[in-house]
């Protein structure tokens, strides 16, 4: 099988892709595929040149816009080109977190109340009761999250130097824990227990620094709350109508006392594989090493 894998792009995740693909390239290799890396920059049109002698497959090591947002696998589709990850439907709907949750919310999965605001509203008055979070309705790897807590006067300047479209999500903030589940097809993985470096939440800098966050794997939590985690990862894939491999992420408020408040945050439908990233490890935890996750993607590849 030839495999091409795509890496690089155009979004504020660029730099991701490329320690994404990097790793990718070499896990297909070492599992015998024939891979070529193909990055992809704005020239659309060279990036079609590229994969018109046809590889057989094309392996998405792509994040945020173009990427993971049904563009390209709307390219790939047209151009009759099986791909890793999920198609254009779950592609954009899970990329729009406006859209995604309202899919969730259909589907009866717990989710974080939020409003839409402008800029301008913004700059004028708190969107509800500190504390809440401001993001982005489709940036990954938490490009332009904040967070707004009592006494923090950030908010004006927040909307004022916003440049991540006009419309801005405002979300309750959830306390406790940062928890991760990755899912592959009909499997959900494990439960991750992410902490952040002290006084950090888990931001772009913990997320891919080295040491810049501990993994618990398997979670340290209620039994309860553990298999209610890995049941809504594996239906919010469902729901979005999601393809090979995913990672939900959620926010788990334990601090009134376990079994706490399980929030779903957002389904990645193209989850980092960089030396930092979840989904790997959480695989080799279940027994799957990364040229084998890698290797199962390529065989779940459609258009
Ligand atoms: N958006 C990053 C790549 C992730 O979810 O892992
Ligand atoms: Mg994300």
């Amino acid at each position: 099988t030839r495999v091409a894998v795509l890496h690089g792009g155009i979004s504020a995740e660029r730099e991701v892709s490329l320690a994404t693909g990097k790793q990718v390239v070499a896990a297909l290799r070492e599992a015998g595929f024939a891979v070529t890396p193909i990055e992809a920059t704005a020239d659309l049109g060279a990036l079609i040149a590229a994969l018109t002698p046809a590889p057989d497959v094309v392996f998405n090591a792509l994040h945020g816009r173009f990427g993971e947002d049904g563009s390209i696998q709307g390219v790939l589709d047209w151009m009759g080109i099986p791909y890793t990850h999920s198609g254009v439907r779950a592609s954009a709907l899970a990329m729009d977190k406006t859209a995604a949750k309202a899919v969730f919310r259909a589907h009866g999965l717990p989710v974080a109340e939020s409003r839409l605001v402008s800029r301008a509203e913004l700059e004028i008055a708190d969107p509800m009761p500190m504390p809440y979070v401001l993001k982005p309705v489709n940036e990954g790897s938490s490009v332009g999250v904040h967070i707004v807590k009592a006494g923090d006067n950030r908010r004006a300047e927040i909307a004022r130097g916003w440049r991540f479209g006009e419309t801005i999500m405002a979300e309750r903030f959830i306390a406790g824990r940062e928890l991760t589940v990755g899912v592959m097809g009909d499997r959900a993985l494990a439960v991750t227990d992410i902490l952040a470096e002290a006084g950090a939440f888990y931001d772009y800098e913990s997320k891919y620094a080295e040491g810049g966050s501990r993994h618990v794997i398997p979670a340290r939590l209620h039994p309860d709350a553990y298999a209610r985690a890995m049941e809504v990862a594996l239906a919010a894939h469902r729901a979005l109508g999601c393809r090979g491999a995913t990672r939900a992420d959620f926010r788990y408020d334990d601090t009134r006392g376990e079994p706490g408040e399980l929030i779903l945050l957002e389904m990645n439908t193209q989850p980092g594989l960089t030396p930092t990233s979840l989904l790997p490890e959480q695989a080799a935890h279940c027994g799957v090493p990364f040229p084998e996750l890698c290797a199962w993607m390529v065989r779940e590849a459609r258009h």
